[in-house]
């Protein structure tokens, strides 16, 4: 987000905390070089210690023993003593080590770690360390007394302990949001009641954003503060252990429902050893992992294998002169956990009950879900599992068009009725955002006016879309219920799977808003609030009141049924293809065996237990340190929309669609306009995230390069061949970014040398080409910003698929589309180049798709199997110039159904719909 020197000083700037800490330490190291080489005055220093601001109290590195040190030393005059110590926090806020070194806490100098030690400290001497973490205790002890209490808990130590932690002591409720915010390595809070509600320093943005909360604050006794914070804190962070310290009645405390996010409440005077234990262990549930610790058991057992799998163990690969390589490559581990075995310390992907099913509980816990499947083909697999697990022949499904292809298979697969709604399109870009809900309030509506709405099962989005478009999810899926309350929602978060661990993007996932919309549905107010809009609108609203009405569904009637699929090893650390689906599903119980075979159907039945352990392993490490992941993965954004922004050469030629170019502003009522508008700050995004339909991923970067004559294909393999950066998807005049939990500011400082590097090219062939080339570059550029084919929206099924549709409503049976292709003497072949194409569409018969045509890029199908082409579809095919269109061979052309043979069927349909409606 846009700040200025004075926003970065107040603790509540909450945007790039971490670099922006790390960055101002390093700025101290430079001024008390100056300093010690004589070359600037201390005061320079002052102001550089003072910049650091109060949020270095939200840390428990450097600390206030080493703090004062620096103001003593400064005091002093020790400019070289100011410089040593200036220089190892510096380093050590860079690498890590005072996270493992205990000698980085001490104020007495040390000699230095020379750059090669710290690397080697970086890449893996570490993880021979217990795993380090923070623990904020929120006090209302005098601040007096605070390195006392912390040097109490570091008293409580023992060698056997399992992870090592240092306390952030704060005395207020706005210090422990802040620090819980700004600390990523903050993993367990220990509320001691009796705290104040204000911090001691300035907070604006936060006190605004607290305001509607003020009355409740001002009034909360000392108890309710207590359950208040723990609340907030949870909302921002839910993985964190809350532990409250109360010296009253703790029974009566832990027996409120609102205790209930508190892992445990205790009594104050109690021994503290009890505290210190009791956080160990929350740490330990979050950080054991069953099937991969099994795993790592299993490895190290000497196990004779008689069954499938000849590489378990390694012997044919390890004895063998000709594969050995591909041991030494993987290493032995690899192959001592493989097994097929789903007993003796393993489990069954298929039908776990040990430590598949225990890993995939703790899932669901860290995911806010109720259940978590494990799929270990992608999440092209978890779709269908899905769709075939809740949709049965002939069931009608909203979805978006341009969805992944795994959703058209799989209407395909289980028979139901895809009832296409189109994104908006993005035309300058050649590609689409999402839905709006215009458009599929519209789409339910239609079919109740057609009395079909029984028949429409599920609504089903991907969120965010591949470019970033993220749904409102919550908003979504309540106006939906409130036409059909027992809508099941299918929300593909292929890309999204680490926004649970960002408090920004939470509410607008899947589980995210269930959760939201599930205690909604238990507050007192809420039935109040359906009835108020059922007598508002009347007895028979039309369809535009209801669409222009933002619908409340009835708390009594909803059963809320919700589905995520996410790719984990999109964004998380799992191996690739390792997916998740997550189930929120009130009515799961009915569908569970459903659900079974589908799993059934589609798992492979030899599933990779690496990939397993992967899964159970991401796990792991997003709840332990995703909050920091993800903070840093949108960090790295941000510097790379701002480098490229701000740099005069690189943003002649290239630019980073902003919000508001991602967004057409209809569907951005709050007004934001991009994460780096001038003056917008971290509040602007929370009210754009609750308020706006979409909004955008900052992590995805819509790099256009067609101003930079490159068409997005070209430009990827320019930056994959010579410059080894390797960049998602592409559209025609741009290609798509994206930051994620492994990014380094290296990382951003490589593209961003690597696009000024392409820019000076282009200055540089345009300067020496004279007024030919000047003129071919603007030519090409023109060519791929502006002659950009208009979009092709879904044009109709054919007759012969609609024989079961309603009469205004366009879903068809693609199903038997799809197969009718199989009989070759029933297709016909047309060359998209061929005049017959224009004939037949104007004069007939009509042309019908036999197969998914999906070009990429776009990457959407513009036919699908049954669809009739019309001359959008041809103007759009003509033209694209990309190579690579799944469903269509150029020297055949444009696989069809013949409409003679249709006309046959379809008369045949129509009779069987007939005999079924008689029957019925
Ligand atoms: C929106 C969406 N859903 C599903 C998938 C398939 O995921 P996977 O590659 O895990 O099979 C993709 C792949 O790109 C996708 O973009």
């Amino acid at each position: 987000m846009a700040s200025s020197a004075q926003d970065s000083r107040s603790i509540d700037h909450f945007f790039s905390a971490p670099s922006g800490r790390t960055d101002r330490w390093r700025d101290l190291h430079a001024a008390a070089r100056s300093w010690s080489g004589g070359a600037t005055a201390r005061s320079t220093v002052e102001a550089a210690l003072a910049e650091l601001g109060a949020i270095e109290e939200f840390h428990a590195f450097p600390g206030a023993e080493l703090m004062a040190a620096l103001h003593e030393r400064l005091q002093s005059d020790d400019a070289n003593g100011f410089l040593a110590l200036a220089k190892r926090i510096s380093l050590s806020t860079i690498t890590d080590n005072y996270k493992h070194d205990l000698k980085e806490w001490q104020a007495v100098d040390l000699s230095l770690p020379d750059p090669g030690d710290v690397a080697s400290i970086a890449l893996g001497e570490g993880s021979a360390h217990r795993p380090y973490f923070e623990m904020l205790v929120v006090t209302p002890a005098p601040a007096g007394r605070w390195p006392h209490m912390a040097a109490e808990f570091r008293r409580l130590r023992r060698p056997e302990d399992a992870f090592i932690y240092e306390t952030v002591l704060v005395g207020s409720l706005e210090d422990a949001i802040c620090a819980a915010v700004l600390n990523p390595d903050i993993a367990a809070v220990a509320i001691y009641e009796g705290f104040a509600l204000r911090s001691r320093h300035d907070a604006p943005i936060l006190r605004s954003v607290l305001a509607a909360q003020q009355p409740l604050l001002d009034k909360a006794d000392e108890a309710d503060m207590a359950l208040r914070l723990a609340a907030g804190l949870k909302a921002i962070r839910p993985e964190l252990d809350i532990y409250l310290l109360s010296d009253r009645r703790v029974e009566k405390l832990a027996g409120d429902p609102r205790a209930s996010m508190i892992r445990r409440v205790m009594y104050q005077i109690e021994e503290p050893l009890e505290l210190h234990l009791s956080v160990l262990e929350g740490i330990k549930a979050r950080f054991e992992t069953p099937f991969f610790d099994n795993l790592k058991l299993y490895a190290q057992r000497p196990i004779g294998t008689f069954h499938a799998l000849p590489i378990a163990r390694g012997k044919s690969v390890f004895r063998s002169p000709w594969i050995r390589d591909m041991g030494q490559f993987y290493g032995i581990n690899l192959f001592l956990a493989e097994s097929s075995a789903t007993t003796g310390g393993l489990d069954s992907l298929l039908e776990p009950t040990g430590n598949i099913k225990r890993a995939q509980e703790m899932a669901a816990r860290a995911f806010g879900a109720d259940h978590v499947f494990f799929v270990t083909n992608g999440t092209s697999t978890s779709n269908k599992m899905v769709l075939q697990a809740l949709i049965a022949p002939g069931d009608i499904v909203i979805l978006d068009r341009n969805c992944h292809k795994s959703h058209h298979y799989g209407l395909v697969l289980s028979g139901a009725q895809p009832f296409y709604v189109e994104a908006f399109p993005m035309t300058e870009f050649s590609m689409y955002g999402a839905v709006p809900l215009r458009t599929i309030k519209k789409a339910l509506l239609d079919l109740q006016a057609e009395g079909r709405l029984d028949r429409v099962k599920m609504v089903d989005l991907t969120n965010c879309t591949f470019d970033g478009h993220i749904y409102n999810t919550r908003r979504v899926m309540e106006e939906c219920l409130a036409i059909k309350p027992d809508l099941i929602f299918l929300w593909d978060e292929a890309w999204f799977g680490f926004a649970r661990w960002s408090p920004f993007l939470r509410p607008r996932t899947a589980m995210g808003a269930a959760a939201d919309i599930e205690a909604w549905t238990q507050e007192p107010d809420a039935v109040t609030q359906y009835e108020r809009q059922r007598k508002e609108l009347g007895a028979n609203p039309s369809i535009d009141k209801l669409l222009d009405t933002r619908l409340v569904p009835d708390p009594r009637a909803v059963r809320l049924r919700v589905y995520q699929t996410n790719s984990t090893h999109k964004s998380m650390s799992a191996i690739r293809q390792g997916s998740m689906v997550l189930v929120r599903d009130v009515d799961f119980h009915k569908v569970e065996a459903q659900f079974h075979e589908a799993v059934f159907t589609h798992a492979s039945t030899s599933p990779n237990q690496q990939l397993i352990a992967s899964l159970d392993v991401a796990r792991r490490q997003m709840e332990l340190e995703g909050y920091g992941l993800v903070m840093n993965a949108i960090e790295v954004a941000l510097d790379i929309r701002r480098e490229v922004a701000s740099h005069p050469l690189i943003s002649k030629y290239f630019s980073i669609v902003g919000a508001d170019g991602m967004v057409p502003k209809e569907y951005r009522p709050s007004g934001f306009v991009d994460f780096l508008a001038p003056g917008t700050r971290w509040d602007d995004q929370l009210r754009s995230m609750r308020e706006d339909e979409f909004c955008l991923d900052p992590t995805r970067m819509t790099l256009v390069c067609g101003t930079a004559g490159f068409d997005g294909t070209g430009f990827k393999g320019l930056l994959a061949s010579q410059y080894n950066i390797q960049v998602n998807k592409t559209s025609r005049n741009s290609v798509l970014l994206q930051s994620n939990i492994n990014n380094t500011r290296s990382d951003v400082a490589l593209l961003i040398s690597v696009l000024l590097k392409i820019s000076n090219e282009i200055e540089a062939r345009l300067k020496q080409g004279g007024e030919a080339e000047r003129k071919a570059f603007v030519a090409r550029v023109h060519s791929l910003m502006n002659d950009v084919p208009e979009l092709p929206n879904f044009s109709r099924f054919h007759d012969a698929f609609r024989t079961d549709a309603g009469d205004t409503t366009p879903e068809g049976d693609i199903r038997t589309a799809f197969f009718a292709a199989y009989a070759e003497e029933q297709c016909e072949y047309l060359p998209i180049n061929n005049p017959e194409c224009d004939r037949r569409i104007d004069k007939g018969p009509a042309l019908i798709s036999a197969n998914f045509v999906i070009p990429y890029p776009p990457g959407f199908p513009i036919l699908v199997p049954g669809q009739v082409v019309t001359h959008e579809t041809i103007t759009f095919m003509r033209k694209l110039d990309v190579k690579e269109i799944h469903g269509y061979e150029k020297t055949k052309g444009l696989k069809l159904l013949k409409p003679d043979a249709l006309a046959e069927k379809k008369g045949r349909s129509v009779e069987n719909g007939r005999k079924k409606a008689r029957a019925a």
